[in-house]
């Protein structure tokens, strides 16, 4: 098949209340590994690469290897994670992806409005979607009181004005999740009431970003085997389930695929001390990340949805 634009996915997802993984990819290890776990579950994949995996793998061989990927029965989408660099977002539009994210949330709005309603228009012309974002990623104890909150997360009549005023096709919010493996304290629930006004509001699939569980067991495994990552805290398995019954139609994550894969890799360092092979050490890290997004692809439900 060829790579498939995510708009008339992500529609789909919305209405029927599921969501797309998009799992992020650096290198052919991961890549293989999750399209393993997509294909046995026959779900739609999001294959993304963040400005930082293009920095370190380069696009034409990240472009290469997701089109060698998308030769599979599911719909594979090739995804800009977190486009800043406009440049960059250009050469990704016109390299093949199709699917790109502008994330202007750090700009005032007007600037934000401005540059994503610029790369909606290079993406028009080539047929890909586009992903933007209003709210600042911020995990839900840093916003101790109503005031903090307001200011951060994403306030659902600006993003309402923002989805019309930019005519982008996705829409990434704010609702108290973090990037990266130290989202939280404790246990913190993301705050879904702000999502279910966003979502009465704009009639476009939402992004959850910073969507990862941190799960228990493979962070145990990773500890067994010396990681130190005592605090580590992912977003509930319940916050994800009413996030897509309020129209979160794609959701991130990166973090749980590197744990899954340095854990594995820490494991079999430890077990075959005499192995010099690094694909006889990578592959029991590549069985765990397949392991890690089948769990992920049951609790978003985009399973038989190919
Ligand atoms: O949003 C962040 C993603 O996890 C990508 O991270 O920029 O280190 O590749 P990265
Ligand atoms: P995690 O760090 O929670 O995996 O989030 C990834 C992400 O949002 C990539 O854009
Ligand atoms: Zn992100």
């Amino acid at each position: 098949m060829p790579l498939s634009p995510a708009k008339p996915l992500l529609i789909e997802a919305r209405k029927k209340k599921y969501a797309i993984p998009a799992f992020n990819v650096n290198n052919l290890e991961i890549l293989k590994a999750v399209m393993a776990a997509a294909v046995k579950e026959k779900s739609p994949i999001i294959l993304q690469t963040s400005e930082g995996a293009i920095h370190y793998a380069g696009m034409e061989y990240l472009i290469a290897m997701i089109r060698v990927a998308a030769n599979s029965p599911i719909p594979v989408v090739m995804h800009l994670d977190h486009g800043k660099d406009l440049p960059l977002i250009k050469r990704a539009i016109e390299s093949g992806y199709t699917s790109v994210m502008f994330d202007g949330s750090s700009l005032p709005y007007d600037e934000n409005v401005a540059k994503t309603k610029h790369v909606v228009e290079w993406a028009r012309k080539h047929a890909v979607s586009v992903e933007a974002e209003i709210g600042a990623l911020k995990g839900m104890e840093d916003l101790v009181d109503v005031k903090a909150k307001d200011a951060a997360l994403t306030n659902p009549d600006e993003a309402a004005r923002f989805a019309q005023e930019t005519d982008c096709d996705s829409l990434a919010i704010a609702i108290g999740t973090a990037h990266g493996a130290f989202k939280f304290k404790g246990k913190t629930h993301l705050d879904i009431e702000r999502l279910e006004k966003i979502s009465k509001l704009v009639d476009l699939p939402l992004v959850l970003h910073g969507a990862s569980g941190v799960l228990e067991d493979v962070l145990a495994l990773a500890e067994h085997h010396g990681a130190k990552l005592g605090k580590a805290r992912g977003v509930l398995d319940e916050d994800i389930t009413e996030a897509i019954k309020h129209g979160i139609a794609k959701i991130n994550i990166d973090t749980d695929l590197r744990l899954a894969f340095t854990a594995g890799i820490r494991e079999a360092v430890a077990d075959m001390p005499k192995v010099i092979d690094p694909r006889e050490l990578l592959a029991p890290a590549s069985h765990l990340i397949t392991e890690v997004a089948v769990r992920k692809i049951k609790m978003f439900g985009s399973m038989n949805r190919a």
